[in-house]
C-alpha cells in the first residue's frame, strides 16, 4: 500500500484515501486548497506521523498555487504554512516537512508562483519516498530483534498507512514476515478511534499476516499469559533524551511490558527526532473533541452533559524503551548520546 497519498501535478490535487471509512469503505477524499488539506489532517482522513508529514509537504505545493494570483505572494504564502504546521500539534514530522519546504523556498528566491509549485511538488515526492526508504530501513535494523514464533504487540496504527507506506512499527512486522519468519501480531483496538481495530487490522489482513485484535485492557492479562514477546509501537515525537509521544496508551503498554519484562521497542525515523526538545515533559499533546469519547464513532456511549478526558497523546519515559529503531541503526540507551550521534542532515 504506497498509493494512499497520491499528487496530480497537472491537475494540482491532493488525492488521500479516507481512512475515517476504513475497514469498510475505500473511498478517496480530494484536496483542492491548503484548507482542504488541513481538514483532512484534522479531521483524521490522512493521520501517522509520517503520513501527514508527506501530506503536508504536497499541501506546501497547493499554497504556492493558490496564492500565485495574489499581489502579496509572499504574505499569503507564509500564511498558510504557517497554518499548515499548526494543524496538529504533536507529531514534529509535519512541521518538518513543512520546513523543508519553506527552506527550498527560501532558496529559491528567484521562483516564479509557478516554477514553485512544482519544485515544491517534486520534493514533496522526494519526501514521499525517501519515507518508504526508511521505514524498509527500519524492517532491516530491527531483524536481529524478531524471533522466529513471536508474537508482536502493537498500539495503534504504525503501519503502511500511517507513513508513505510499510510502516514503521509494521514495517519491523513486514520485514520479519518477508524474512520468512513465523510470525503474529496482537492488535490493540486503540480507543477511542481504533486505528488498531479499522486500520492495523485491515492492512495486516490484506497482506496475510496473522493478526488477533485486542482490546486495550486485555493487554497485562495477554501479557501475564505468555502471549506477547515483544512490543513494537510508533512514534509522534520523540525528544533529545529518548522520552517518546505516541497514541494515548502506548505509556500503559510500556509499564506493562517492563512489569512482564517483554522488550518493548519504539521504531520510528529519524525525522521524527525533535532535537530540539530535551526530554518529553516539552512535548505538546493534542487534546481532542470529547465528543470522539462519549459518541465513539457517532453512537452515543455516556449520558448526555458529561465530560470525557480525550488527550491523543501520551510520553514513555525513556527508561522503560528497549531500543529505538531508527533508519540510521538500533539506538540503545543512553539515548541522549545516541541521538545526538544521528545525522540529521539527511
Ligand atoms: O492520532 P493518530 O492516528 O495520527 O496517531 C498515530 C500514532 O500515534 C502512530 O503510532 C504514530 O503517528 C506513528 S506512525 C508511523
Amino acid at each position: 500500500m504506497e498509493d494512499h497519498i497520491r499528487f496530480n501535478a497537472s491537475e494540482r490535487v491532493l488525492d488521500l484515501l479516507d481512512q475515517r471509512l476504513l475497514p469498510t469503505r475505500e473511498e478517496r477524499f480530494l484536496c483542492h486548497t491548503v484548507s482542504d488539506a488541513i481538514y483532512a489532517i484534522q479531521t483524521m482522513v490522512v493521520r501517522g506521523a509520517p503520513a501527514i508529514g508527506v501530506t503536508a509537504a504536497y499541501a506546501c505545493a497547493l499554497a504556492a498555487s493558490e496564492c500565485r494570483k495574489e499581489a502579496g505572494f509572499a504574505e499569503s504564502f507564509t500564511q498558510k504554512l504557517d497554518l499548515l504546521v499548526q494543524s496538529r500539534p504533536t507529531a514534529v514530522n509535519l512541521a518538518w516537512a513543512v520546513e523543508r519546504q519553506r527552506a527550498l523556498w527560501h532558496a529559491h528566491p528567484e521562483a516564479t508562483p509557478d516554477s514553485l509549485f512544482a519544485m515544491l511538488a517534486d520534493n514533496a515526492r522526494i519526501i514521499q519516498q525517501a519515507d518508504i526508504a526508511s521505514c524498509k530501513a527500519i524492517g532491516q535494523a530491527s531483524l536481529e530483534l524478531v524471533h522466529e514464533g513471536d508474537c508482536i504487540l502493537t498500539h495503534c496504527n504504525a503501519g503502511a498507512l500511517a507513513t508513505a507506506g510499510y510502516g514503521t512499527a509494521l514495517g519491523v512486522v513486514r520485514a520479519a514476515h518477508e524474512a520468512g519468519r513465523n510470525i503474529t501480531v496482537i492488535a490493540d483496538e486503540t480507543r477511542p478511534l481504533l486505528q488498531g481495530a479499522r486500520l492495523t487490522c485491515w492492512e495486516l489482513h490484506k497482506d496475510g499476516i496473522p493478526v488477533t485484535l485486542a482490546c486495550d485492557n486485555s493487554c497485562a492479562c495477554l501479557m501475564s499469559k505468555g502471549k506477547v514477546q515483544l512490543v513494537v509501537v510508533g512514534a509522534d515525537r520523540i525528544a533529545a533524551n529518548g522520552d517518546t509521544a505516541n497514541k494515548i496508551g502506548t505509556f500503559g503498554v510500556a509499564i506493562m511490558a517492563r512489569h512482564f519484562n517483554i522488550p518493548f521497542y519504539v521504531a520510528a525515523p529519524v525525522s521524527t527526532i525533535d532535537r530540539t526538545i530535551a526530554d518529553g515533559s516539552l512535548i505538546p499533546i493534542e487534546e481532542r473533541s470529547p465528543e470522539e469519547v462519549t459518541r465513539p464513532l457517532g453512537q452515543q456511549a455516556a449520558p448526555d452533559g458529561v465530560g470525557a478526558f480525550n488527550f491523543a497523546f501520551d510520553v514513555t519515559p525513556a527508561d522503560l524503551i528497549a531500543g529505538i529503531i531508527t533508519d540510521q541503526g538500533l539506538l540503545r540507551p543512553p539515548y541522549t548520546k545516541a541521538i545526538a550521534a544521528l545525522d540529521f542532515s539527511r
